[in-house]
């Protein structure tokens, strides 16, 4: 699987903590438990309800550091909503990250073209409570395990 790289930046800029996603250990990687990843993939993101999104996106946090407020934007290159055989760019209108919770959505969406061709997305998540906050950093946990990526926490 890819590598997920996540970045939090906490505004005003006096940074204090970064969380990061890195790439389990290749001890952790070999071990047998690797293979019954899909029994537990208990969260993806879909850009089509029930159409798994496959490419691990770039994901950037920026949180106020009273924690009122924060943004999640996520940029994935070639996603597989993309395929021909899968849908066209044409029906993508939202962004569901859906797990064993339930399903958070947002509508801001944007495909990026070149010579017509859809190539990226890019969707922001706005998150307006403490709570909202946590529900969203649950759900990565989450992903991450679905996708054999380590959640490490700093500062
Ligand atoms: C999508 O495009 C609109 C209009 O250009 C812009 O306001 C919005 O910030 C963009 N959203 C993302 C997630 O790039």
């Amino acid at each position: 699987m890819g590598l997920l790289r996540f970045l939090l930046v906490l505004i005003p800029a006096s940074l204090s903590a970064v969380d990061a996603f890195a790439p389990l250990s290749p001890a952790l990687l070999s071990s047998p438990a690797r293979f019954s990843t899909s029994l537990y993939a208990a969260a993806e993101i879909q850009f089509v309800k029930g159409l798994e999104e496959k490419v691990v996106p770039d994901i950037k946090l920026t949180r106020a550091r009273d924690g009122s407020s924060g943004i999640a934007t996520f940029k994935f290159k070639n996603p597989n909503v993309f395929d021909a055989s899968t849908a066209s760019s044409g029906a993508v209108t939202g962004m569901f990250l859906v797990d064993n919770e339930g399903e958070l959505s947002t509508t801001d969406v944007n495909a990026s073209f070149v010579n017509g061709k859809p190539q990226a997305i890019e969707s922001t998540l706005v998150m307006k409570s403490p709570e909202e906050w946590d529900r969203f950093m649950r759900f990565m946990e989450r992903y991450g395990e679905a996708n054999g990526l380590g959640f490490t926490k700093a500062g």
